[in-house]
C-alpha cells in the first residue's frame, strides 16, 4: 500500500490504556532515537482487559483519532488487549501503516521455543479473543499452548505493586497450573506485565524463558519506517506524553516504575466516556 501522505518527520504516535505501552515507547526510544514519538495513556478509562470487545473497539478509535489529529505517520497499538480486539477496525478505518503487539509477540515466542510448549499471560480480553493462540497456531500448527488470563494484574502494576508480597502470591495463584505444563517459554502478552518480569522468574525459576513483545515490535515499526522511506533524519526527537486523567500520577508512577525522568505529561479530556 502507498502512503505518499505521511511524512518522514511527522511522529510515530502509540497508545495504551495507561502505563503499560511505555515498555513498548522505552524500546522505541531505544531503537528508534532520531523518531518523534507521540504516547497516549488512556489512563481514566484504564484497565481495558475486563471491557466488552465493541468497547475496546470505541476506544481505539478515539484514541486513533486523537493522535492522528496530531500528524502521525505510524499507529503503534502498545496494548494487547486493543491490538487483539480491534486492529482489524482500526485498520479499515485509517489510511496509514498500524502495528499491533501481538504479531510481533507471536513470532518471539516462536522463535523462542524449542519444546513447543508455550504459555500465554494476558488480560481477560486478550486471552478469550484467541488472537495469540491463532497467531501462534500459524506459524507453529502443533504448538502447545497455555493460555492464562491474569486480569489483577494490570491494576498491581498500575498501583506500582512490582516487588510487592501480594503481587508475588497473585502471580503464583496464576501461575500455579504450569507447574506440570513442562512449557519453556512464557509470553508476556500485555504491555504491563514486563514490568512483574522479576517477580515472575522468581516463580518460574531459570529453566523458562520469559518474554514480551515490546523489542520486536519496535523493530517491526524501524523495518517498517525503512521500507516505506519514512525514517526521519532529524537529530533531535521529540517524545511528548498524553493521558486523559490525571497527569502528575502519571508521570510520578512512570518514573518511578521505569527509573528516569519523565518530561510533561498533558492531559487529553475526554468528552464522551
Ligand atoms: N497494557 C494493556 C494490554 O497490553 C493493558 C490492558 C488493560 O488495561 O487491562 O493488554
Amino acid at each position: 500500500m502507498a502512503f505518499n501522505h505521511l511524512a518522514s518527520s511527522h511522529a510515530i504516535g502509540l497508545f495504551d490504556s495507561g502505563i503499560g505501552g511505555l515498555t513498548v515507547m522505552r524500546e522505541m526510544i531505544r531503537l528508534l532515537p532520531q523518531e518523534n514519538l507521540l504516547y497516549l495513556g488512556d489512563t481514566a478509562r484504564v484497565p481495558y482487559g475486563n471491557k466488552s470487545a465493541a468497547t475496546i473497539i470505541r476506544y481505539s478509535i478515539e484514541n486513533a483519532i486523537f493522535l492522528l489529529e496530531k500528524q502521525i505517520k505510524v499507529l503503534v497499538v502498545a496494548c494487547n488487549t486493543a491490538s487483539a480486539l480491534a486492529l482489524p477496525k482500526l485498520k479499515q478505518l485509517f489510511h496509514l501503516p498500524i502495528i499491533g503487539v501481538i504479531e510481533p509477540g507471536a513470532k518471539l515466542a516462536a522463535a523462542t521455543t524449542r519444546n513447543k510448549r508455550i504459555a500465554v499471560l494476558g488480560t481477560k480480553g486478550t486471552i478469550e479473543s484467541g488472537a495469540y493462540q491463532s497467531a501462534i497456531h500459524q506459524l507453529i500448527p502443533d504448538a502447545i499452548i497455555f493460555p492464562i488470563a491474569c486480569p489483577l494484574l494490570v491494576s498491581l502494576v498500575e498501583e506500582g505493586f512490582l516487588y510487592h508480597s501480594a503481587s508475588k502470591l497473585i502471580i503464583q495463584e496464576y501461575l500455579k497450573n504450569l507447574e506440570k505444563a513442562d512449557v519453556d517459554t512464557i509470553l508476556l502478552g500485555c504491555t504491563h506485565y514486563p514490568l512483574l518480569k522479576p517477580l515472575i522468574e522468581e516463580i518460574m525459576g531459570s529453566s523458562v524463558t520469559i518474554i514480551d513483545s515490546a523489542l520486536t515490535c519496535a523493530q517491526t515499526v524501524k523495518k517498517l519506517l525503512e521500507s516505506h522511506q519514512l525514517v526521519n533524519s532529524n537529530q533531535h526527537a521529540i517524545h511528548q506524553y498524553f493521558v486523559t486523567d490525571d497527569p502528575e500520577k502519571f508521570r510520578q508512577l512512570g518514573e518511578y516504575l521505569f527509573q528516569s525522568p519523565l518530561p510533561l505529561v498533558e492531559l487529553h479530556k475526554i468528552i464522551h466516556s
